[in-house]
Parts: C-alpha cells; structure tokens; sequence
C-alpha cells in the first residue's frame, strides 16, 4: 500500500468494521449449492459484481464518483496525464499527424485523464485533436466542453486509447476446487457469503486450463478471465490505427495468486467483497492472457520512466539560484517517485499493443 485509499494491496482485506461482510476479510462459505443453481439469491460473482457495480443503484453510478473511495495513478499526480499527453503526441506523429486524429479515456471515472491530458498538450496538438472519455456514468458536471462523453468507444478512430484501471473492474467469475480437487464456480449471496456451484466447464474451463491451471489441492481460487480478454479485444478493435494501453495491477502465468484477488474498496479501505452496490469490487487482472499479437507488457516504472517521468531530486543549486523553483521541482518529484514506486504504483503493468505503427516506447 502506497497510501490510504491506493488500491494497491497484497494481502486480505481488513474485517469490516461495519461488520456488513464476513470479519476475517474473505467471504463466508456455507452449505453446498444444488447443481450450480441460484440458492437464497445466490450466483455467480460475475453476475452479482456486473449489477452491483454498474446496474441501476451502481457503486460506479454512485455520485461521489471513484475518486470518493480510491485513488489511482490519475489522481496521484498531474504528472501522469502529462505522461499520457507525451504518449498521445507520439503516437500522433507516428499517425503522420491526422486532423481528427483520437485520444480515448476508456473507462474515464469523471473524465480527470481526458481533462489532465487536453490541459497538457502542446496548442497545436490540442486543437487538432478529438477528445473522448468512454464511461457508464453520466457526465459530471464541470468537464471541459471539448470533451466527449460517450458509452462505448468510438469506431475507426486513430490515434491513443488508454485504458487505466478498466480491466479490473471488468466482473469475472471465481472458481475454488473443491475436496476432489474439481473447480467449482463460486455462487455468492446479497450479504457476501459464497457456497460452491456447479463444476467449470466449456470455454470457462479452457481458459483456465490455458492460462491460470489450478493443481488438484482444495481450496485454491482463480478468476476467469475472459470476460476481460472480450473486453479488452473489442476496445482494440475499435482502433483503426494508433496505440491502445491497458494500466492494471495485473499477474502473469507462473505468478498467479493461489487464492485469487478479489477484494473490495469503500470510503478508502479496503473491505471484504460483498456486492450490494456499496463499494468497489475489483481483482486484478491476468493481463497476459489479453494480450493480442504485437502487444507487450512492461511496468508502469519503465513506461513513465520512458516518457521522462523519473522521480529525479532537482540539483541542490537550483535551492539557492532559484527557491520556490527548488520546492516547485521537489514536490514533483516526490510525486513522480510515487508514480514509479516499487511496492506501489511502479509495479502497476502496462500492456501496449499497437495497431498498425511501430511501438512508441520501444528503445
Ligand atoms: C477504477 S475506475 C477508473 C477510473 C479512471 N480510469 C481512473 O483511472 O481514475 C473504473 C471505471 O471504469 C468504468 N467502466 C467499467 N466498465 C466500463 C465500460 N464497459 N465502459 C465504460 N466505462 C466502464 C467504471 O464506471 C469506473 O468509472
């Protein structure tokens, strides 16, 4: 944890201590559920988390937005829209520099990237270029006019779509092996006790036997994630040309988490995942498993680093040439540093995959 309210987290979450979910952080389970079938309004996690995040009464609909409840690399630092803008620039040139050409906040929460970005580029760039944020919430009041606020990304665009702590929060189902040592999925009720479903099957089935194989041993979780490849393909495809990036925290195969990830996030805590609609349910992603062909992974440090932002002390001489410069720099960098902590945000993962130019940040 870098700071109160990151969602970056390695262990379980704290009890609740509005005592709503079960106390030991994880979910409660109970007695066997007939077939796979719904039992006391029990299912599967990815249905319940896809209603109570996004359904009428939303934790993503809520007003307060998610910078209410956590912040991400976004609301860290304006330098990481800075960062964003020097990726859109490169990409523009690579383009040949197109009237129209796209910026595309996938997942935009109240649009604080498009807005950071449109301030950041250079005049030229900036009035040349469409700017859009891709959201189920409604617009927040307030937002630049320039912006577009769309529900689904715009088709045949060029130029960037950055996707920053989308995936995540795309719901997925859980699965726990059972005493034989079968994974089951794993149904959940409204108040965030689990019982064992029916046996994975299916395409379900294949993507965990491909990308996050469970060893026959009882009580080991993975998340399907499938729904997130599905996801992150369709966004791809909305390019026609340029660059699409997916910022998660992410595991790639060999280091997959033995019990799963998922968790929730409310008010700046992290609390068990129960989904009534009260707080974030999120777990990370297998995001090797979205990658396309000519894409890559590489970390938040060494893709902000390659865009200059590196957590560099100003010279000390600058303290006594130029003071309030000094302080002005220092406090940059320390943001930077967080940006690009390891243990923190640095060790968030990128996924870039490139349509149609060559890969920006390649060295
Ligand atoms: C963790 S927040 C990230 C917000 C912002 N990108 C940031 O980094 O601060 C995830 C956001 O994704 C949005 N979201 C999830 N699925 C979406 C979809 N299919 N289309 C548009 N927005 C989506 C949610 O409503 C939520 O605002």
């Amino acid at each position: 944890m870098t700071a109160d309210g990151d969602r970056v987290h390695e262990g379980p979450a704290e009890g609740d201590q509005e005592h709503e979910g079960p106390a030991d952080g994880g979910p409660a389970h109970s007695g066997p559920a007939d077939g796979g079938g719904r039992t006391d309004g029990a299912r599967g996690w990815r249905e319940a988390a896809r209603e109570a995040l996004y359904g009428p009464r939303g934790f993503y609909r809520r007003p307060e937005g998610p910078a209410g409840h956590f912040r991400t690399s976004v609301h860290a630092s304006p330098l990481f829209a800075i960062a964003v803008a020097r990726l859109l620039c490169r990409v523009d040139e690579a383009l040949g520099r197109p009237d129209g050409a796209a910026f595309v906040d996938m997942a935009a929460g109240r649009g604080e990237l498009a807005a950071g970005v449109l301030a950041a580029l250079p005049p030229e760039v900036a009035g040349r270029i469409r700017i859009c944020a891709v959201e189920v919430a409604d617009r927040p009041a307030g937002l630049p006019e320039r912006i577009e606020w769309l529900d689904a990304p715009p088709r045949g665009v060029r130029g960037l779509l950055f996707a920053n702590e989308w995936l995540d929060n795309v719901p997925v189902d859980v699965v726990e092996t059972d005493g034989a040592g079968v994974p089951r999925r794993v149904l959940v009720r409204p108040d965030g006790t689990e019982l064992p479903g029916a046996a994975v099957d299916g395409e379900d089935a294949a993507w965990l036997e491909r990308w996050w194989p469970l060893p026959p041993e009882e009580g080991l979780r993975a998340e399907i994630g499938l729904p997130r490849d599905r996801a992150w393909a369709g966004a791809v495809a909305s390019l026609e040309a340029g660059l699409a990036v997916a910022v998660d925290y992410a595991h790639t195969a060999g280091a997959r988490p033995p019990f799963g990830t998922l968790t929730g996030f409310r008010a700046g805590r992290e609390v068990p995942p129960v989904p009534d609609g009260s707080r974030d349910l999120t777990a990370h992603v297998a995001l090797d498993s979205c990658v396309l062909p000519g894409g890559r992974l590489l970390t938040q440090r060494e893709a902000l680093r390659a865009l200059g932002v590196t957590g560099a002390r100003p010279p000390l001489s600058l303290a006594s040439s130029d003071p309030a410069g000094y302080v002005r720099a220092l406090a940059s960098a320390g943001e930077a540093s967080e940006l690009t902590a390891p243990g923190g945000l640095g060790d968030f993962t990128w996924l870039l995959q490139p349509v149609g130019v060559p890969d920006p940040l390649a060295s």
